[in-house]
């Protein structure tokens, strides 16, 4: 008898699944759209959960798989999907027309408490939250956090002569614990002294870490989001009581202290003393509680570790290889210094032209997040290739390929920052390692100065030797994340006076 009823549920769902799949299929199929239909239910998902590698490589192997297409249609459960591969689509879906694609993509579930962060909020929601954290990145307040981020470049590199053990140990963990102390300094305004291995650490690598329940969370949400709600999934339900109590106290605190330093803690207080947030247009609200402050803070410090510490590692791990450009750039580096006396200003790195191209082409070749989502939230038509799209439809944009595409970036694993001198014409409407349009990187401006600060001072003081590079670059098996993993660098100590 339970044989049978097993039997009988395991036959239907093999039907459900194949109709599912045919449906798929025709969907697109109806819309004169290619669809790949090596999963038809799971589309590259599949790939992901079964094979190694990131998920960025999977959307790799349809951008050449289909490369002349306008579009592909991939199996995303219930949800009709399109991986956009024609740049001119890409910047249509994440630029021109905000109006349908404004929306993440992803759909977090209400428990999840700092999941409700930018990032992944919504419609007006999203719009509020955005305004006001934005003054947080203006030029003032980046010149003020800027001192902290160079004092802890200083201190990381005081920190790395006393640890000789990690001049040949892991260089990106180690390159975590700069960026680290950085943000927690810069923004947070937590410790006088750059702390290198603090418990936020722990937090900023537990948000970033890739897992197979994270993952397929990360999946559900975007293919099955009422699946996901169902289950009652989460995505960081592991740090919150840490992570709320953490800041609470930090707010806490500042009140108390009564001293301004025009950061993440000060913008709290200020959101707070105003009560409700509030958006007239919409007449969307917002009450600033330590968990949705929280929430944001969450991201910042997930952003502002991983993605920084991966684009100083690809930019030491190309230079380790390329000698030629890491002599030109210790050049700019040491004249710098020397002429400023070691006192390295915002104006000072502001004006570093060779170490912003270094940064910018390191950025191009190993972008931090491969890939980009946005759901359709209005019908509307793709321009190139006349693709209808309707209302609900999961898009998926590549940034990792058309950095990537030769016909964009001739040579495009040659390391050369000449792509980005002045001049040059360096498809610079494709370049979008901080994404396009009104959602992208609202931090792009912090994080080209953190990994500046990083890369200056350590460069002043050791030079970097690439080992283990004997095939292309392997990446880890990250959702979003782009993180090389087969090649580790060398630091050598310079002798300087
Ligand atoms: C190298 C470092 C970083 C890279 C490569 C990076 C890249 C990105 C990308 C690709 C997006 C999505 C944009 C889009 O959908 O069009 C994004 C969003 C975002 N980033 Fe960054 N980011 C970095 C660091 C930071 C930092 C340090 C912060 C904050 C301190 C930050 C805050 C944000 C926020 C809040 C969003 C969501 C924007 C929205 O949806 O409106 N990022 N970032």
């Amino acid at each position: 008898m339970l044989l049978s009823v097993i039997l009988i549920g395991l036959i239907t769902s093999l039907i459900l699944i194949y109709l599912l799949g045919i449906n798929n299929e025709r969907y697109w199929k109806k819309r004169g759209v290619k669809f790949h239909s090596k999963n038809k239910v799971t589309g590259v998902f599949w790939e992901f959960f079964t094979k190694q590698g990131a998920m960025f490589e999977k959307f790799g192997d349809l951008y050449k798989q289909y490369k002349g297409e306008p579009a592909v249609g991939i199996g995303s459960i219930t949800t009709p999907a399109l991986f956009i591969l024609d740049p001119q689509n890409v910047q249509h879906v994440l630029q021109s027309d905000f109006n349908s694609f404004h929306h993440r993509g992803i759909e977090a579930n209400e428990g999840d408490q700092l999941a409700d962060n930018i990032l992944f909020m919504n419609g007006p929601r999203w719009k509020l939250m955005r305004q006001s954290m934005t003054p947080l990145f203006t030029t003032a307040k980046l010149k003020n956090m800027y001192y902290i981020m160079d004092k802890s470049a200083q201190d990381f590199v005081t920190y790395l002569k006393e640890h000789p053990k990690l001049w040949e140990g892991d260089c990106f963990e180690t390159l975590m614990t700069f960026c680290n102390a950085a943000v927690c300094g810069a923004i947070f305004g937590i410790g006088t002294e750059s702390i290198f291995d603090s418990p936020f650490l722990g937090v900023a690598r537990s948000v970033t870490a890739p897992s197979l329940k994270r993952n397929l969370t990360f999946t559900l949400m975007s293919a099955a989001p009422r699946v996901a709600k169902f289950l009652g999934l989460t995505l960081f339900r592991d740090v919150e009581d840490f992570l709320i109590g953490a800041m609470t106290n930090v707010i806490q605190h500042r009140k108390k202290e009564n001293v301004k330093k025009h950061d993440f803690a000060d913008l709290c207080i200020n959101i707070q003393k105003n009560g409700t947030m509030k958006d007239p247009t919409s007449g969307t609200e917002i009450e600033p509680t330590y968990g949705i402050l929280t929430a944001q803070a969450m991201f910042f410090l997930g952003a502002g570790v991983e993605p920084v510490a991966t684009v100083i590692f690809s930019a030491f791990m190309e230079l380790g290889r390329n000698p030629d450009i890491l002599e030109q750039l210790h050049r700019e580096i040491d004249e710098n210094f020397e002429k400023h006396n070691g006192n390295i200003t915002y104006d000072v790195i502001d004006g570093m032209e060779y170490t912003d191209k270094v940064l910018s082409e390191a950025m191009r070749i190993n972008p931090p997040i491969g890939f980009l989502s946005r759901k359709c939230v209005k019908d509307t038509v793709l321009p190139v290739g006349n693709i209808k799209v309707e209302s609900g439809t999961n898009m998926f944009t590549p940034i990792y390929d058309i950095h990537h595409d030769p016909d964009v970036y001739p040579e495009p694993h040659v390391f050369n920052p000449e792509r980005f001198a002045k001049g040059n014409k360096h498809s610079d409407k494709f370049y979008m390692p901080f994404g396009l349009g009104n959602r992208m990187c609202i931090g792009e401006r912090y994080a080209k100065l953190q990994m500046a600060a990083g890369l200056v001072h350590v460069l002043r003081h050791f030079t970097v030797k690439t080992k283990e590079l004997k095939t292309a670059i392997k990446f880890k098996s990250h959702f979003v994340n782009v993180r090389p993993i087969s090649a580790d660098v060398l630091l050598i100590p310079r002798n300087i006076k």
